[in-house]
């Protein structure tokens, strides 16, 4: 059994990502203990280099909900980035926790394992591309395992998702975990 922590960067509460994410849960939880944290609820304020956290053993000097985040991630095997494109790459909000796991940097990081799960409005490959790469080079650049990917393309309106083709294989990534 893995511990999985999905992170849900969409502005918006109960859009397409989060119904994606959702979606990839009931499958992950069939094998899986899961953690779902929606940053759209979520007081995190970007970092802003001060290397405060590098002496001090991992702390961050701004205080908000980034403590919580940098709690799960140290409890759990596999992050989960679920992120809508904002103008082609991960939504400010997940970006902006990227960011803050900087303070991470400095005392090590557990999680090896991670998977994407996207959201576009438009069905273009270019687009979808552009947020596959940056993926891509984020686990390249911090030395994460990928093990999945979902690219859901042509998604534009809050409900838009739903009965897709998309949320199946979702699940069956989700199930095929163990
Ligand atoms: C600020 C912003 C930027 C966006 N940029 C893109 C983009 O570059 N390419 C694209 O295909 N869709 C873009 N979209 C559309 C969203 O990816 C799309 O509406 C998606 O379904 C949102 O996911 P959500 O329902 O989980 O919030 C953008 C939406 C917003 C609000």
């Amino acid at each position: 059994m893995k511990k999985i922590l999905i992170l849900c960067g969409s502005g918006r509460r109960h859009g397409n990502s989060e119904k994606l994410a959702d979606t990839f849960i009931k499958g992950a939880a069939l094998h899986n203990k899961i953690s779902k944290i929606t940053l759209a609820n979520k007081k995190i304020a970007p970092c802003c280099n001060c290397n405060y956290c590098q002496d001090h053993n991992g702390e961050c000097a701004i205080k908000d909900n980034m403590q919580e985040i940098i709690t799960a991630l140290q409890n759990n095997d596999i992050l989960v980035l679920c992120s809508p494109v904002y103008y082609l790459g991960f939504s400010a909000q997940l970006k902006t926790v990227i960011d803050r796991t900087y303070a991470e940097s400095a005392i090590g990081r557990k999680i090896q394992s991670t998977i994407l799960l996207s959201v576009s409005g438009k069905k273009d490959v270019f687009v979808s591309d552009c947020m596959i790469n940056a993926y891509q080079q984020l686990c390249e650049y911090l030395g994460f395992q990928n093990i999945g990917i979902i690219s859901a393309k042509g998604f534009e309106n809050l409900n838009d998702i739903e009965n897709s083709q998309i949320l199946i294989d979702a699940f069956e990534l989700g199930k095929s975990i163990i």
